[in-house]
């Protein structure tokens, strides 16, 4: 679909006009000291390189887009450079009137005659207040009750959750450029390299291909960290490697992507078997992947996996039918299997459960609790299929924990693992491939970044 497209079928699906807010540069220090401009998902979704500080009014009485850009003055072609004319951007866009933002609340008294209006939240705190006073709704960008009204949320999710031909090549073109970040980092893993030395491959990976991180690079050899975002150990023979990083392309679109490998080249037996068992969990899962299937069943069914595995190496004890249920495998796997993806790397979360758990409620139970949704897939959802396990102190050792699964998990096995490596612990293990719903089956648009076990052993510290 093209953006006129979109945006037409935005409008075909609202009953009051709606204004969204590109947001702009948020500071991270002085006021003028900004980290570089990424606009809203909704934004980006629905016009070509949006400008930072601009809005757009859609109204469905006349079927009108309405984009309002700052007014081009001599200081910003000064310090930002020269930007094309309000004409130049209404001709290029499509969009019927391009006014002046700085008149904003002027032009909506007059455009929108008294009408009440939507917005929706958006990260920049000084875009939101603005759409708190052109609506007079308590909008909040943190509170996904009140990110907009519902009907808005549901009309701009139903297009954005299924994703066309065009929005896949953007992600096939940033899974290519995280396939070259993630085997970067997997060469350099000798014994002896300092873990920012790989983070510096992986975002040098990105910049040269003209990307920047989807979010903060994952990388450490304390992979039992789920968002372990610190690069200060020095690698040594017996650790693995966690790496979870995805590249955002121009477009918005990104990739989300973990792999692990142990440094120098070669599990240890615990690593092997371990590794073995969340890839053939992640594979069991992909392979379901069809229209129609429910994401939390595929969610247990890797459980089921993880949990039958987890029998076998002597770490729980009982039928995996039945520790599922309980939930003693989340000690090991305490996360969801996945979430959307696209614009965001968690597509649409600011949303909230309205989407993604449509007509469902979260479990309260530790674990299950974690999952992002609970959607019947369909043709054209991207989502991430990402199981792991882990050894986490805080949870292995969790008073309440040692005593419900008292039966069931083998918390003397688990402390062996946690002594590992010299007392650092066995770490984690997460393999994560980002997948399509094609109408009969998947596509793995990560397909490419290597996985099997001897493949990974072997480019490990060989570069
Ligand atoms: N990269 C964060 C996640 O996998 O959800
Ligand atoms: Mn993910
Ligand atoms: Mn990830």
């Amino acid at each position: 679909m093209s953006f006129v497209q979109r945006r037409e079928k935005l409008l075909a699906s609202l009953s009051r006009p709606l204004v969204l807010f590109s947001g702009g540069a948020i500071s991270r220090n002085y006021p003028a000291n900004t980290y570089p401009f990424r606009a809203d998902s909704n934004f980006l979704y629905f016009f070509e390189r949006p400008e930072p500080g601009s809005a757009a009014l859609f109204d469905p009485a006349d079927q009108t887009v309405t984009l309002f850009l700052p007014e081009r003055t001599m200081g910003d072609a000064l310090w930002h450079g020269e930007v094309a004319s309000f004409e130049a951007v209404k001709l290029r866009s499509g969009v019927q009137r391009v006014l002046a933002v700085e008149q904003l609340e002027t032009h909506l008294q007059a455009i929108a005659k008294g009408r009440q209006l939507d917005a929706v939240a958006v990260a920049d705190f000084k875009a939101t207040q603005r759409a708190r006073h052109v609506t007079g709704q308590d909008l909040q960008f943190d509170d996904p009750t009140k990110v907009s009204r519902g009907e808005v949320l549901d009309a701009i999710a139903a297009l954005r959750l299924k994703k066309g031909p065009e929005e896949l090549a953007e992600m096939r073109k940033t899974a290519v450029v995280t396939h070259e970040a993630h085997v970067a980092a997997m060469k350099a893993s000798k014994p002896g390299v300092k873990e920012e030395l790989l983070a510096g491959l992986v975002e040098g990976a990105f910049a040269r291909s003209g990307c920047v991180q989807a979010y903060g690079t994952i990388l450490s050899v304390r992979g039992e960290v789920l968002h372990n975002h610190h690069h200060g150990n020095t690698l040594a023979a017996g650790d693995i490697v966690l790496l979870d990083a995805g590249a955002e392309g121009e477009a918005g679109y990104c990739s989300d992507v973990t792999r692990c490998w142990p440094v120098g080249g070669a599990f240890s037996p615990e690593g092997r078997d371990l590794y073995e068992l969340v890839l053939k969990s992640e594979v069991h899962a992909i392979a379901q992947v069809k229209p129609g299937v429910r994401y939390r069943d595929l969610h247990l069914s890797a459980c089921r996996v993880l949990a039958q595995g987890l029998v076998e190496l002597g770490l729980l004890t009982g039928a995996a039918d039945s520790l599922v249920e309980a939930g003693a495998h989340a000690l090991f796997f305490p996360h969801g299997l996945g979430h959307q993806i696209g614009l965001d790397v968690h597509d649409l979360e600011a949303f909230g459960d309205r989407i993604h758990y449509p007509g469902r409620q979260r479990s309260p139970q530790f674990g299950l609790g974690y999952l992002r949704m609970d959607l019947d897939l369909a043709e054209g959802m991207v989502f991430s299929i990402e199981p792991g396990l882990y050894f986490v102190p805080a949870i292995l050792r969790n008073p309440e924990f040692r005593s419900k699964f008292k039966g069931q998990v083998n918390f003397d096995k688990a402390e062996q693992y946690l002594a590992m490596n010299g007392g650092r612990g066995f770490g984690g293990i997460r393999i994560e491939d980002d997948v399509v719903c094609m109408a009969s089956g998947s596509e793995v648009l990560t397909a490419s970044i290597p996985k099997a076990r001897v493949e990974i052993e072997a480019l490990a510290g060989q570069g």
